[in-house]
């Protein structure tokens, strides 16, 4: 019988690309990359891993074609509030790394004096679901644009007034003459999970490399 192997789905590149193969170097798992550079093996234990679009990990996860994913909280949100899936995946743990804010905001003279100042206004951004559901818990009615990148740029082109978009450092917004002006959803990576029972020896490998994951945690307090 071949051997059964973990499948784990992690970002290509990108702010999480990094932490990632660092968690799983930590591990004490080395990822040799074929030449493709989507498809890796782990020598140390049975592992494989694939180099995916972030906004592709949730969705792969919930099908199956992976076991396990490590995706950032936003994106993983957002596809649960989407409702594409009957059984999504599963939130296993928080990373501690790729910690970010999905923040409202707005062009810098823009005097913005709260929540209500977005009523019919115009908002960018590649998290519709999130920030629909910030809309309606303030009861503020705006429009949602949706943007698969870019968002930004948005006000500067007149296509909407204000963008819901990801900040870690500000420069991008800061770039782009905006400031942020309400958190939406506070982020960091995860691992998450197929909703289904793993077989005996899958469930072995995933329990150890928890394991191996905790302890690096734990290192790290
Ligand atoms: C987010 C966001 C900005 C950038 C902000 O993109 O869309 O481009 O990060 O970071 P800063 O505050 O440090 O300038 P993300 O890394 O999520 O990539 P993606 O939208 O291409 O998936
Ligand atoms: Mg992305
Ligand atoms: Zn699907």
């Amino acid at each position: 019988m071949a051997e059964e192997r973990l499948r784990i789905a992690i970002q290509k590149s990108g702010r999480l690309s990094d932490g990632s193969f660092e968690l799983l170097k930590s591990c004490g798992l080395k990822v040799s990359r074929g030449r493709d550079k989507l498809y890796g093996r782990v020598q140390e234990m049975p592992i494989d891993v694939l180099l995916l679009r972030d906004d592709d990990i949730p969705a792969f996860v919930a099908d199956n074609a992976c076991d396990i994913g490590i995706v950032g909280q936003n994106v993983f949100e957002e596809e649960l509030l989407s409702e594409t899936h009957e059984a999504p995946a599963e939130e296993v743990m928080q990373l501690g790394f790729a910690r970010c804010r999905l923040m409202l905001a707005a062009p810098k003279e823009w005097n913005f004096d709260g929540a209500n100042d977005l009523a019919s206004k115009r908002i960018a951004t590649s998290y519709p679901a999130l920030t629909k559901a910030w809309l309606e818990r303030e009861g503020v009615e705006a429009k949602v644009v949706m943007m698969k990148g870019s968002v930004e740029v948005a006000p500067r082109l007149k296509i909407a007034d204000a963008v819901c978009d990801i900040v870690s450092t500000g420069a991008t917004l800061d770039a782009n003459g905006l400031k942020p002006v309400a958190t939406v959803f506070d982020s960091e990576a995860i691992l998450i999970r197929n909703a289904e029972k793993f077989s005996a020896e899958k469930q072995a490998i995933f329990d150890a490399l928890i394991k191996r994951i905790n302890g690096v945690l734990r290192s790290k307090d």
